[in-house]
């Protein structure tokens, strides 16, 4: 067998649908590779900064990195904007759908705000509102929002900053989307883990 028996779905048997299933689970564990794939072609997406949104993003992860971020962290700095190609207008939530069976959902929840908690840096330029972010005030994750636009993503666009390449984040990619999807160990729900860590920063800084 290597297509379904059916042309409409209401008439596909168990047969067909097992066969799909092993399919989707052959398809699945490709995700890192073409997340990858995506990333190089940010590079050609919307320009007029001074860095591509591919080195943005590679900016972003390496600062998350030499603040001694763990996985969960880095992936989604590294992902953050990768909604830019396809949805423009709501490029956060894009990114957090993809990364949210996979990480926790603190950084999930961060990356799916970080467009309105960016608004702080510009807004006030463009009639927009700066204090977009504070509909969620109170909210667990907030000040976890607020660090990652301060520290990570507002300043990620140094065209003198030196940061790695995609090469050096395939291993962490993999081992996010490698993960059970939607498993609660690596979900935590309301479980915050500091975006820095001292001592791991300084470790990977010499
Ligand atoms: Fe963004
Ligand atoms: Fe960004």
């Amino acid at each position: 067998m290597d297509k379904v028996k059916f042309t409409e779905m209401k008439h596909g048997d168990r047969e067909d649908y097992e066969f799909l299933t092993e399919h989707e689970i052959e398809y699945a564990s490709k995700t890192a590779e073409r997340l990858l794939a995506a990333m190089v072609d940010l590079d050609e997406s919307l320009s007029g900064y001074q860095v591509t949104r591919l080195g943005h993003s590679l900016q972003a992860a390496t600062r998350a990195w030499c603040d001694g971020a763990d996985v969960d962290w880095v992936v989604s700095a590294l992902l953050h904007d990768i909604g830019d190609i396809y949805a423009p207008y709501n490029h956060d939530e894009y990114a957090a759908a993809i990364l949210k069976p996979f990480v926790r959902e603190q950084c999930a929840w961060v990356v799916e705000k970080h467009g309105d908690f960016q608004k702080l840096y510009y807004a006030h330029h463009v009639g927009g509102n700066p204090h977009a972010r504070d509909a969620y005030k109170g909210h667990a994750y907030y000040d976890d929002c607020a660090t990652f636009c301060e520290r990570w993503d507002q300043n990620s666009f140094d065209p003198d900053y030196a940061h790695e390449g995609i090469e050096f984040f395939r291993d962490m990619v993999e081992q996010v989307f490698a993960r059970k999807a939607y498993d609660p160990a690596v979900i935590r729900a309301g479980e915050r883990v500091d975006l820095t860590d001292p001592t791991l920063a300084s470790e990977r800084n010499t």
